[in-house]
């Protein structure tokens, strides 16, 4: 379903119009097209309070040059930041450049991690989520703002990237937090070749670009959604260069027939599938109850087990389960969907330390937003265009957004990204 307000607001009268009466203004947004993979412009790179942090490594091997004019994207680094007279330096930093940065540019701050021991520290840090969920909102032009709290800038490396490129079109407002890991010796253009990912409910929609995602970037592809959707399933399977496996997710022996098709193991498990039974508490009868919590929880929480416990995962490989903002703000009308989704969030949580423990392998969770998908299509029109503009940019996303992002969790140089739960929502305005 094409988002005509969007075209409508790009026109002249459009822009004219739209302004005059206030609404939304959505620019169409710089995703990531091979041919274009950079911003398109410069970086510039600034820091409040006294940074102990290495960045310009890394920064230089971003593609992006050094910019103090109108950059497309905005580092600033306040890991430094440890109370609240060094918030001035933030302010002083940003406000005389925040206007200049490009449409669809980016501005990343970088924190540090919140202090058990120093209030000043963490209240100061605290500050920065804060200010920068409020600049995302009132920025525009297709404009991210997003926070990094790391300790290690080498380890943040594919998360810089990630957030410094169109791949991260839709990811805005969001707090992400980064450890330590073992650098990865890793081909940025094909970084996961060698590799296998298995994507659940890869037939179509947000799977479907997934599986491509994925694809394109190196890993063999096994794409597995119900025996109704085979022809679906093979399609994409076959455009990909990947095998289609025919599987109902809630199959009592999903683990073990997932497990006989890899005999390999796995590197990037995608936990994708999930339905939908929409009614309100009061009208929902068990039947619409059961098989959303079966399908969305039940099965991921199986597989996972049988998975990691027959040692199918590889060390070093990556699984990436999949939320929604719906399990975060919850939704009239989806009582059964918003607990399966956010079962989902204390899986990855709680999950994400043991799995990296015991078998090398980070597990996190992408919580999409408005994705225009054959089930958001399916939503009534005013319900639609309100779930469109509800967020700061304006729009919805497309089922590339979530890949992009399924895609950097499941880079090999991700190691340092655990037990995350990150919203592509565009900054949503339902819950925090
Ligand atoms: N579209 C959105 O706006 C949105 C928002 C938030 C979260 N999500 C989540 O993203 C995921 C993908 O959503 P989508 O919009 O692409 O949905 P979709 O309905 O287009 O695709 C879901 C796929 O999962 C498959 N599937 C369903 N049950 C299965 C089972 N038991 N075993 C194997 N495969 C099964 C379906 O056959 C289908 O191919 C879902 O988990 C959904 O809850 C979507």
């Amino acid at each position: 379903m094409a988002d005509r307000y969007l075209r409508f607001a790009g026109t002249a009268p459009g822009r004219f119009l739209t302004r005059r009466l206030g609404l939304p203004q959505p620019v169409p947004l710089h995703r990531f097209p091979p041919g274009r993979p950079s911003l398109g412009g410069g970086l510039l790179h600034l820091t409040a309070g006294k940074s102990a942090l290495d960045l310009a490594p890394v920064l230089a091997r971003t593609d992006l040059p050094a910019d103090t004019g109108a950059p497309a994207a905005v580092v600033l680094d306040a890991t430094g930041v440890r109370d609240v007279d060094a918030l001035a330096e933030v302010h002083a930093a940003l406000h005389p450049v925040v206007r200049s940065v490009a449409s669809s540019g980016r501005i990343v701050v970088l924190g540090s991690p919140l202090a058990a021991d120093d209030h000043h520290q963490a209240a100061a840090q605290q500050a920065l989520e804060g200010f920068v969920r409020s600049l995302g909102k009132e920025i525009g032009r297709g404009r991210t703002v997003n926070l990094l709290r790391l300790t290690d800038a080498g380890a943040a490396e594919s998360t810089l990237r990630f957030l410094l490129s169109p791949r991260s079109a839709y990811v805005s407002g969001q707090v992400i937090e980064t450890g330590a890991a073992p650098r990865a010796d890793v081909d940025w253009a094909r970084p996961l070749a060698g590799r296998t990912a298995l994507v659940t409910g890869g037939a179509r929609g947000i799977g479907a670009a997934v599986a491509v995602t994925l694809a394109r970037d190196g890993a063999r592809v096994v794409v597995l959604d119900v025996p109704q959707a085979g022809q679906d399933a093979r399609r994409v399977a076959e455009e990909l260069g990947g095998t289609a496996l025919a599987l109902d997710i809630t199959a009592a022996d999903a683990g073990e027939r997932i497990a006989a098709a890899l005999p390999d193991g796995l590197d990037v498990l995608v936990h994708n599938a999930g339905i939908t039974r929409d009614r309100r508490l009061v009208n929902m009868p068990a039947e619409r109850w059961s098989p959303v919590l079966e399908v969305n929880l039940a099965g991921v929480l199986r597989t996972t087990d049988a998975l990691l416990g027959a040692g199918v995962v590889n060390r070093g490989g990556r699984i990436v389960a999949t939320a929604s903002i719906a399990g975060l703000a919850g939704n009239a009308g989806q009582t059964n969907y918003g607990a399966s989704k956010a079962g989902i969030v204390g899986l990855v949580r709680c999950l994400a330390p043991h799995a990296l423990a015991e078998h090398g392998v980070t597990v996190n969770a992408v919580a999409p937003g408005f994705i225009e998908t054959r089930m958001t299509a399916a939503v009534p029109l005013l319900i639609r265009e309100a779930g469109r503009r509800m967020n700061s940019l304006a729009q919805g996303g497309l089922p590339a957004d979530v890949a992009e992002t399924t895609a950097w969790l499941a880079h090999p140089a991700s190691g340092a990204v655990n037990g995350q739960v990150v919203r592509v929502c565009g900054q949503s305005l339902l819950g925090a």
